[in-house]
């Protein structure tokens, strides 16, 4: 069975990703920081779809939690596909750049671009033995909209974005895809902006985007996940 690797995945966005992996047959390596919540994701898509799901929790900032990510997707077998997801705002609820603390914005990018590269870093091995490696990276509308409050968070997002693109460039032998979800309905959405309580798209809703990329295989680039579940891969949902 193919390996892959979710940061994040034990919940929000993540965990719709692994459950719909699952279903597919993949086996899963996911991590969180909260221990409890990390252990009930992976119990669950156990019992429902039968796959190998290995739980470590971890900071994905850890250099040595890394380690112990790529030795466990080792420990199934390898890793064919990596899924960059993890991610923090640097200030929740969010806030305009001339009061963003300094110390948030380093988080964010220490989390969403620092620890990311270390995973690819750390994973690259495995994923270039794989018959059909590759990179998923979460990326957001926040990268390339100058949207207010969402500064810091997005330049981390626009910084993933880069490391993507180049990587695909330095990697031929694998597909790297920077894709943004758009807005769903998440923990992390809800800690962003308290007072908009609007419905919005489950995590599980989009999940089929991220499932279509990983079946098709089209290009590396940056996709967006509503074009991405409306048209052809290789034409509406790419790069911009
Ligand atoms: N929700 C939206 O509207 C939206 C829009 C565009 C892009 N995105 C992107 O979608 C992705 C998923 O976000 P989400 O909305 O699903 O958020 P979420 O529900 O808050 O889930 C975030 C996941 O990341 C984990 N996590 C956070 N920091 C971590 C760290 N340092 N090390 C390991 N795990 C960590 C969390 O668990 P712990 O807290 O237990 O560690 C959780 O499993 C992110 O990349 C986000 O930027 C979301």
């Amino acid at each position: 069975m193919p390996v892959a690797m979710i940061t994040g995945g034990s919940k929000g966005l993540g965990r719709a990703l692994a459950g719909a992996l699952a279903g597919e047959g993949w086996d899963l390596v996911l991590d969180a920081r909260t221990a409890g919540v990390l252990e009930e994701t992976a119990r669950e898509l156990r019992g429902r779809y039968g796959t190998r799901v290995v739980a470590v929790p971890g900071d994905v900032t850890d250099a040595a939690h890394r380690a112990d990510l790529v030795a466990a997707a080792g420990s199934l077998g390898g890793l064919d596909l990596l899924v960059s997801n993890a991610s923090v705002l640097g200030a929740e609820p969010l806030v305009r750049l001339d009061a963003l603390p300094l110390e948030g914005l380093r988080r964010a990018l220490e989390t969403n671009v620092v620890a990311a590269l270390g995973l690819v870093q750390e994973a690259l091995p495995s994923l270039r033995a794989s018959e059909a490696g590759a990179v998923v990276v979460i990326s957001s509308d926040a990268a390339a909209e100058p949207y207010p409050t969402w500064g810091g968070y997005g330049a981390s997002k626009a910084a993933l974005d880069q490391l993507a693109a180049v990587l695909g460039e330095e990697e031929p032998g694998l597909r790297v895809w920077a894709v943004d979800p758009g807005d769903m309905a998440t923990d992390l959405y809800a800690a962003a902006v308290p007072e908009d309580t609007d419905a919005r798209p489950s995590p599980e809703s989009v999940a089929p985007a991220y499932l279509r990329l990983v079946r098709e295989r089209p290009a590396g680039g940056r996709y967006a996940a509503p074009a991405l579940l409306e048209g052809p891969a290789g034409q509406g949902g790419g790069a911009r």
